[in-house]
């Protein structure tokens, strides 16, 4: 494990096998060596060769000999006028991949000498921090015979003028605590549908609860047909593995809580599309389905070291999505926990089913506010790309606060609307709902049959992750494959997204 440690000084009096440093794009002005004697060597090559300075690049200067630092990696940050603490995140992450190519044991990394001074400090830190143990995420569990090169790193220092220390130091313990949340929950998503089923899901829930002490209650079969869970159940019935529901809950320790928050994640651990079946193409990353439960569980783990004022409960719905002679069928009508009775106009509209339940479930649980995670629906990931969330709700105060914590962390989330003039797409002739619309606008039409389980009174969000959650291709700190979507904006929102 990679120690991470302020370092008060200059930049230009560290010794580490790397040292790192920043330019702005047309710019060759070392942000952390300045004009001192290497700064200006290191400024001189690179206008030489003329390094772009774009987001993402590097520019690798090896001093001529004896020098104890072995390697100056120069990490650019991109137009001067777009910078943002994302900025800092993306360039400390391929700081970091470049590194696993080397045996470096120390490297030094300036964070609080940029453009935002000293005021920014802790978030720059933080940021710089995300970055690195983000862009170094690997899933190599599986992997026993073709070794991906790692980090050999022992210490990374922050270097930062002394009277910056308090704030620096806590940047880093903020953003190794997002970080290893988000990687936590990737590695949850990265696992195989075949190993982490519903009644996996339930055993590690249960074993983060007792490590991290929040109260765990996880609600099961004769459980479940009492409270009169069909949505839950249903979806689960085609499974060989039985569906769940499981809720955490954080108390802030030795103080009133301001709120109570409720989350839900979407954990279907595989996503067949069941009777309505899913081509093929589309099924290969369905074990990517409970990645809103992955985020969920996540964060719930985060919180006791975070710490933040109010008390929150984490549910998990989870079920396996699977055709079979027990599955339900298109046509079948399914009475919800909430009374509401659905005909299943499509087997593979299972999120929406789960989730009804689960929200109308911790709706009567006195919660002031419920937000919900979900890799819902194909068509938000048309509407905006696979990068970006689709936010919805009831509560536009709510979705403010969602939004502006996705955008301090640096994730993408885009508010759709919840127009009522789509509710048509979900009327049924013979039940109260439908599970499915046409095919325009289904991110929208999924909200709206998410709404109807919520009270107006209860201030809601949903967040459709089904872009960002798993993705094809390395974007600067998420490898491919699972993101961790999510993690960084709700814990950013329960901590200090409450004004
Ligand atoms: N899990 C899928 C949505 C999804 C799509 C997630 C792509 C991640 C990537 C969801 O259960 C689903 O199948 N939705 C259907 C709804 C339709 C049948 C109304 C969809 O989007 O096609
Ligand atoms: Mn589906
Ligand atoms: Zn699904």
């Amino acid at each position: 494990m990679t120690k991470i440690l302020f370092q008060s000084g200059a930049l230009q009096e560290a010794t580490a096998d790397t040292v790192a440093d920043f330019v702005f794009e047309g710019s060759s002005r070392l942000i952390g060596l300045g004009s001192s004697k290497q700064g200006g060597s290191l400024s001189r090559v690179l206008k030489r060769d003329g390094f772009s300075g774009k987001v993402g690049t590097l520019y690798q200067w090896h001093p001529a000999g004896g020098a104890p630092v072995r390697r100056y990696l120069v990490a650019g940050l991109g137009p001067r006028k777009q910078y943002r603490l994302e900025t800092l995140r993306r360039a400390c992450a391929a700081v970091a991949r470049k590194l696993r190519t080397y045996p470096d044991r120390h490297l030094a990394l300036p964070l609080a000498a940029g453009p935002g001074g000293a005021a920014d400090a802790a978030e720059m830190a933080r940021a710089g921090v995300e970055g690195v143990l983000l862009g170094n995420y690997q899933f190599t569990k599986y992997r026993t015979c073709i070794p991906k090169p790692s980090l050999s790193l022992e210490t990374i220092h922050i270097i930062a003028p002394g009277g910056r220390k308090s704030q620096v130091e806590k940047g880093i313990r903020e953003g190794k605590l997002a970080a290893e949340a988000t990687n936590f929950a990737r590695d949850l998503v990265s696992e195989p549908a075949g190993f982490l089923n519903p009644s996996r899901m339930v055993a590690i829930a249960k074993k983060v609860a007792k490590e991290n002490g929040l109260a765990c209650e996880v609600l099961e079969g004769a459980r479940l047909r009492k409270l009169g869970m069909g949505g839950l159940l249903g979806v689960g019935q085609g499974s060989s593995e039985p569906p769940y529901l499981v809720l955490l809950t954080y108390r802030p320790r030795g103080r009133k809580a301001r709120k109570r928050v409720g989350i839900v994640g979407k954990g279907i651990t595989f996503d067949s599309g069941g009777l309505s079946l899913k081509n093929a193409d589309s099924m290969e990353t369905m074990k990517c389905d409970m990645a809103g439960a992955a985020c969920v569980l996540a964060v719930m783990r985060a919180l006791p070291s975070l710490a933040p004022p109010v008390e929150v409960v984490g549910v998990l719905a989870l079920a396996e999505n699977m055709p079979g002679g027990k599955a339900i069928r298109p046509g079948d009508i399914l009475k919800m926990h909430s009374g509401l009775t659905v005909e299943v106009r499509n087997t593979d509209a299972e999120g929406r089913l789960i989730l009804g339940d689960a929200l109308s479930y911790l709706a009567k649980q006195s919660v002031d506010e419920m937000i919900n995670l979900a890799t819902l629906t194909g068509a938000c990931v048309v509407a905006l790309g696979p990068l970006c969330a689709g936010v919805m709700g009831n509560n536009q105060t709510l979705i403010n606060r969602v939004l502006k914590s996705a955008d301090r962390s640096g994730e993408m989330m885009w508010q759709l609307p919840l127009f009522e003039d789509y509710l048509y797409q979900v009327e049924s002739d013979v039940a109260d709902i439908r599970n499915a619309g046409n095919r325009w606008g289904g991110a929208i039409t999924a909200g709206l049959f998410l709404k109807k389980f919520v009270q107006d009174s209860i201030p809601w969000a949903h967040i459709d992750i089904a872009g960002p959650a798993f993705l094809d291709d390395d974007t600067y700190h998420t490898p491919k494959g699972a993101t961790g979507a999510g993690v960084r904006t709700l814990l950013r929102l329960l901590s200090d997204g409450n004004r």
